[in-house]
C-alpha cells in the first residue's frame, strides 16, 4: 500500500521528507532574525529556557494536535475538521483559517524575506566592504522605504515561491526542503564555527548561556510563549495543512518532537553566530531591536572580519543565503496553506492555484511594502499594513486558532480516533499519551488564553 501511496504526488514520498518539510516550515525568520532579536531585548538565557519550556508545554502538543487532525483527513484541512469530528459539517470552518492566515502571513513575511534576498544580493557584489557605521543604517532606511526596489525584491520571492509549490508536494515542497534543509543546517554549522572565534566568543556565549532572572518579568514570560507559538508555524492550520500529506506509517510523535529538536537547535546555533560576532565589537549590545539583522549585523560582520575581506564577504554572504533558504522553506508552507484550499475545494490545477496565490500576496505585499516608505502615514486601527497583518496573524489568529484545536481536540473528538491517529492504529506505543492529553485538555487552553489576553493588553501591568 505503501508503495502505491509514495507513487501519488499529493503524499510526501518518505518519512524523512515529511520531517524536513514540516521542520522547513518552522525554521524561518523567526528563528534566525525575530530569535535573537526576542533574546536580545528580554535579557538572554532567562528568555532562553523559559522559551524551551513552553515549547515543550505548548508548542509541541499543539503541534502533535496539528498533525493528528491533518494525517487523519488526508485530504485538505476542511475535510480533516470534518472527519476528525465524527461528521459534524460546522468544525469544516476551522478549514477557513489557513486561507486567511496564508494570505495574510505570506504577504508581510515576503517582504522580510525580499529584504533578505536583496541582503544577499548585496553580499555577493560586495557591497557592504568600505562602508563606515552610520551608512549601514541610511542604506537599510533608504532601501525599504524605496518603493520599487522593496516591492521587487517581495515579487522575485513570491514568485520563486509559487513555481515551487507549483510543481506539487513531492517535486516543489518535498524536494526543495530535502535541497535547502541540509545546505541550510551546514552553512550554520559553519557560520557558528566561525563565529566562535572571534575575540567577543565568551561574552557572546554568557550572555546566551548564563540566566540572569532578575531580568525576568511577566512580559518576558509571555513573550517567550508568543515565540515558541510562531516559531513552531502553530495554531493557524499550517502544519495540518502539510499533515494531510503525511503517509499512514509517518509517526507523528517523533516527526513533532524532531521538528521542535532541529527549530529549537537552529535558534539556539543562529544565537551562537550573531552574539559573538556582536560582542566582538566593543561598545555594540546585542539588544538592537528589529534592525539586528540588516543594520547591526552587516557592519559587524565586515569589522569583526575585517583584517580577512574574503572571510568578511564569505561570512556575509553564507549568512544572507542561510536567511533567504530559511525564509523560502517557510513561505513555501505559507503559500501552500492557501493554494491547497483552492485546489481541493474549487478544483483548481495546482499551477494555477499557486500562481493566483502569489499574485493574491504580491497585491496585499505591496501593501505592507509601501508601509515603510510611501505610505508610512496610512494606519488602521493605528497601524501601518504591515504590522497590523502581523497583529491578525501571530497575535489573533494563532493563539484563538490554538484554542479552538485544544478544546477541539480535548473535548469535541473522540477520544480513541485521537489515540488511534497517534499511535498508528495501536502499532506505535506512546507513553507519553495521557501526559499530552491532559495537557491539550487543561494547560494548553489556560496558557493560550493567557497569550491572547497578554497580546490585547490584559498584562501591560506586569511590564515594567
Ligand atoms: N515558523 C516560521 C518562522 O519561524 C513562520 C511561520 C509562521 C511559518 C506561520 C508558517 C506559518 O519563521
Amino acid at each position: 500500500m505503501n508503495e502505491t501511496k509514495s507513487k501519488d504526488t499529493k503524499v510526501f514520498a518518505s518519512k524523512i521528507g515529511a520531517i524536513l518539510a514540516a521542520a522547513g516550515s518552522a525554521v524561518g525568520l523567526g528563528n534566525v532574525w525575530r530569535f535573537p532579536t526576542e533574546t536580545g531585548a528580554n535579557g538572554g538565557a532567562a528568555f532562553i529556557l523559559i522559551y524551551i519550556f513552553f515549547m515543550l508545554i505548548l508548542g509541541v502538543p499543539v503541534m502533535l494536535t496539528e498533525l493528528a487532525i491533518g494525517r487523519h483527513g488526508q485530504k485538505d484541512v476542511m475535510t480533516s475538521f470534518e472527519k476528525m469530528s465524527g461528521g459534524r459539517k460546522g468544525w469544516r470552518l476551522m478549514g477557513l483559517i489557513p486561507v486567511v492566515a496564508g494570505l495574510l502571513v505570506l504577504s508581510y513575511y515576503a517582504v522580510v524575506a525580499g529584504w533578505t534576498m536583496y541582503y544577499a544580493y548585496e553580499a555577493a557584489i560586495n557591497g557592504f566592504a568600505g562602508k563606515d557605521a552610520g551608512q549601514y543604517a541610511q542604506d537599510f532606511g533608504a532601501f525599504s522605504a524605496d518603493p520599487i526596489a522593496s516591492v521587487l525584491w517581495m515579487v522575485v520571492i513570491l514568485v520563486m515561491t509559487a513555481e515551487i509549490v507549483a510543481l506539487g508536494v513531492q517535486r516543489g515542497i518535498e524536494r526543495a526542503a530535502r535541497i535547502m534543509m541540509p545546505l541550510l543546517f551546514i552553512f550554520i554549522v559553519v557560520l557558528v564555527v566561525c563565529s566562535l572565534t572571534l575575540p567577543g566568543a565568551s561574552k557572546g556565549l554568557s550572555f546566551l548561556f548564563m540566566p540572569d532572572f532578575s531580568k525576568v518579568t511577566g512580559g518576558t514570560v509571555l513573550s517567550a510563549m508568543g515565540q515558541a507559538f510562531f516559531s513552531l508555524s502553530v495554531g493557524i492550520c499550517c502544519l495540518c495543512t502539510y499533515a494531510c500529506y503525511f503517509r499512514k506509517d509517518v509517526n507523528l510523535v517523533q516527526n513533532g518532537f524532531s521538528v521542535a529538536i532541529i527549530d529549537t537547535m537552529v535558534a539556539l546555533m543562529s544565537g551562537l553566530i550573531i552574539f559573538p560576532a556582536v560582542y566582538s565589537i566593543p561598545g555594540l549590545a546585542p539588544d538592537a531591536g528589529p534592525s539586528l539583522v540588516f543594520i547591526t549585523l552587516p557592519n559587524v560582520f565586515q569589522t569583526a572580519f575585517g583584517s580577512v575581506p574574503a572571510v568578511a564577504y564569505t561570512f556575509s554572504l553564507v549568512f544572507y543565503l542561510l536567511l533567504v533558504m530559511a525564509a523560502l522553506t517557510s513561505s513555501i508552507s505559507m503559500l501552500e496553506m492557501a493554494a491547497a484550499f483552492f485546489v481541493e475545494r474549487f478544483g483548481w490545477k495546482r499551477p494555477v492555484a499557486a500562481r493566483s496565490v502569489g499574485a493574491i500576496c504580491v497585491v496585499l505585499g505591496t501593501f505592507c511594502a509601501l508601509s515603510f516608505g510611501e505610505w508610512q502615514e496610512v494606519t488602521l486601527f493605528g497601524m501601518g499594513f504591515f504590522d497590523l497583518f502581523d497583529f491578525i496573524v501571530a497575535k489573533l489568529m494563532m493563539p484563538v486558532g490554538s484554542f479552538l484545536m485544544c478544546v477541539f481536540v480535548g473535548y469535541v473528538v473522540d477520544e480513541r480516533v485521537l489515540r488511534n491517529e497517534l499511535t498508528n492504529g495501536g502499532v506505535l506505543r506512546q507513553p507519553l499519551y495521557p501526559v499530552y492529553r491532559f495537557i491539550i485538555r487543561f494547560v494548553a487552553p489556560v496558557l493560550i488564553f493567557m497569550i491572547f489576553a497578554n497580546e490585547l493588553g490584559m498584562f501591560d501591568f506586569l511590564k515594567k
